[in-house]
């Protein structure tokens, strides 16, 4: 038994996440985290939600909103999404909890007192009417590329060109409308992430193992052009984790927050102190699982996110721990992922374009977005989401492979045997032929779960599902029934035992149908099969069962086509 601490990239605060964000982080950590629990290993599964930054800001602002209020709301609604789509989070916390405030300053002194905290100058535009400096994209003008008259002091929406908020012609504030912007100076600490070049070099070297895409991305930024520059970690912002406070070794860093980039993934640890407080816990609870001098030398960490925050987490985060020089267990597996596309285009949280959270969730239950989201997870390249894809994998695989599986041997043994697991004969050579292939095939799921390879364990878990309709075919006990009632009733008996099989193995991707399979079943045993000829003996004869609602339902051509119609355009307010 292993400890495994897993953490997936902390969804933003500023609205409901889609379905695409949903699969590039928490989807897939909460099937490794399922799995590893399945398996006997003690597991720390984490999540928060990130909640600081010009976009919880805005958000907060375009809702008329106090942030803090926003955000506590926003991060129920999130929880509850989270609980509807059975993410097993053991703490989903808030990056703007004091745990998190706390340990970023304290990781912030660390960090100045190995000298690798400078206080920059630097001139920023402030605007007087709003009392404060502006972040870029707070300044709206009209774009000198293609006179759009709201274009971002970041960036012009409409022709997508990269600006400076001085490249605007007549910037204005976007909080207030106020035109009397100044540049003045103002001081930032930065963080001399270039000092820690060559240990985080060295570091990335020496992981084995990790996928290349998180490598040649972490390399990339070392060496390339912009390669490890020193970076600005606080902000002119009132909402985030205040730079001055008691004991901090500079002064006149009022009215000053931590980027949020800095204090976002700090959360993770926090996050875990605040599940040791929730549950009432001393400190040394969730610091075995993040001080290498206080037992996580023993752990196992993963980390789940998407492509675009592998920086991030292979260097920034990195440069914070080890340069602090306080003993922070680090990473151990970066599992990163490509994009999820919306029939034909880009899923677009600002122009509300594909299926949120919420509404997945208004249409069908969490087993079919889970199991068709995590099958085609964009793994190795890009991948799309079509309503008529989803149709197909929805139907063949959840509803013609396991759920008339599950159906047709619960109802054929009430029909002809009661409602008791039959006893019959022997196994005859039909059944020791699948109990080989179900020893090879769980043996190469198991293999590809260990690796998190996503794609690879839905395809090897269908086949599983797959040999046991074969076997149904080839055994026909309906048939057999006439003749050989006893061999009829042995093969419904193993056929029985392995719908359990299956509720447990296929706990990790579809955890409601599955719990509903055990239920059907009157069983609680979810041991992880060891040999699956003992496998399927665990139900003995005369063991009572139920025969389930439908599983799965099939979607219609009429369904998805008025799904299709209903998420073509933009989702509303
Ligand atoms: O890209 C994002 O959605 C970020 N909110 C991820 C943060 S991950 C961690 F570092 F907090
Ligand atoms: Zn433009």
């Amino acid at each position: 038994m292993a400890r495994i601490l897993i953490t997936s990239a902390l969804p933003y605060i500023n609205g409901i996440k889609h379905l695409g964000n949903l699969v590039g982080s928490q989807l897939p950590a909460d099937l490794y985290a399922r799995y590893c629990r399945a398996r006997g290993h003690e597991v720390m599964f984490i999540c928060a939600t990130d909640e600081h930054g010009t976009p919880a800001e805005l958000a907060a602002a375009k809702a008329d909103r106090p942030v803090a209020e926003y955000c506590a709301e926003m991060h129920e609604t999130q929880a509850a999404l989270a609980r509807g789509f059975g993410l097993s989070f053991d703490h989903f916390g808030r990056s703007s909890s004091m745990r998190n405030q706390a340990l970023t300053q304290h990781l912030a002194v660390k960090l100045y007192d190995a000298g690798l905290i400078e206080e920059v100058r630097e001139k920023q535009v402030y605007s007087p009417g709003d009392g404060r400096f502006l972040p870029d994209r707070y300044i709206e003008g009209t774009c000198p590329n293609c006179g759009y008259e709201r274009a971002r002091g970041d960036q012009c929406e409409e022709c997508t060109k990269q600006l400076d908020p001085t490249d605007l012609i007549n910037p204005r504030s976007a909080i207030s409308g106020a035109t009397d912007l100044e540049v003045r100076e103002t001081r930032h600490l930065y963080l001399r992430q270039s000092k820690l070049r060559d240990r985080l070099d060295r570091w990335i070297d020496s992981q084995k193992g990790w996928p290349v895409l998180t490598t040649s991305i972490a390399k990339k930024w070392l060496h390339d052009g912009d390669g490890l520059q020193d970076r600005g970690i606080t902000r002119d912002l009132d909402w985030g984790v205040p730079v001055q406070f008691d004991g901090a070794p500079w002064s006149g860093m009022e009215g000053k927050v931590f980027y949020v980039w800095f204090d976002a993934p700090i959360e993770y640890i926090a996050a875990t102190a605040e599940w040791a407080d929730a549950l009432g816990h001393d400190e040394a609870a969730w610091r075995r699982w993040w001080r290498t001098d206080e037992g996580a030398d023993d752990v196992r960490y993963v980390q789940f996110m998407g492509k675009d925050n592998v920086p991030f987490h292979t260097l920034s985060f990195p440069a914070t721990l080890m340069g602090s020089a306080e003993p922070w267990k680090l990473v151990d597996y970066i599992k990163s992922f490509n994009y999820l596309n919306y029939d034909g285009g880009q899923f677009s949280t600002s122009q509300g374009r594909g299926v949120f959270m919420d509404q997945a969730l208004e249409i069908l239950p969490a087993d079919y977005w889970r199991w068709w989201l995590l099958s085609h997870a964009p793994e190795n390249s890009d991948s799309e989401f079509t309503w008529e894809n989803f149709q197909t994998s929805v139907n063949k695989d959840l509803a013609d492979v396991l759920g008339n599986f599950v159906s047709r041997v619960t109802k054929f043994c009430r029909s002809k045997f009661g409602e008791v697991v039959p006893e019959g004969g022997e196994w005859g050579a039909r059944e020791t032929q699948l109990i080989e292939d179900l020893t090879q095939g769980l043996d190469s799921y198991q293999t590809v779960m260990d690796g998190m390879m996503v794609r690879r364990s839905a395809q090897d878990l269908r086949a599983l599902w797959v040999l046991g309709n074969e076997y149904l075919q080839e055994a026909a006990p309906w048939a057999s029934f006439k003749t050989a009632p006893e061999t009829a009733a042995m093969q419904i008996r193993l056929a029985l035992n392995l719908i359990r099989l299956y509720a447990i193995i296929s706990q990790p991707f579809i955890p409601d149908a599955s719990a509903r399979m055990m239920q059907a079943l009157g069983c609680d045993d979810w041991a992880w099969p060891g040999a699956a000829g003992d496998a399927l003996q665990a139900l003995p004869p005369g063991h009572a069962f139920t025969v389930p609602d439908v599983l799965f339902a099939k979607i219609t051509d009429e369904q998805r086509e008025a799904w299709q119609a209903q998420f073509s355009g933009q989702r509303g307010g």
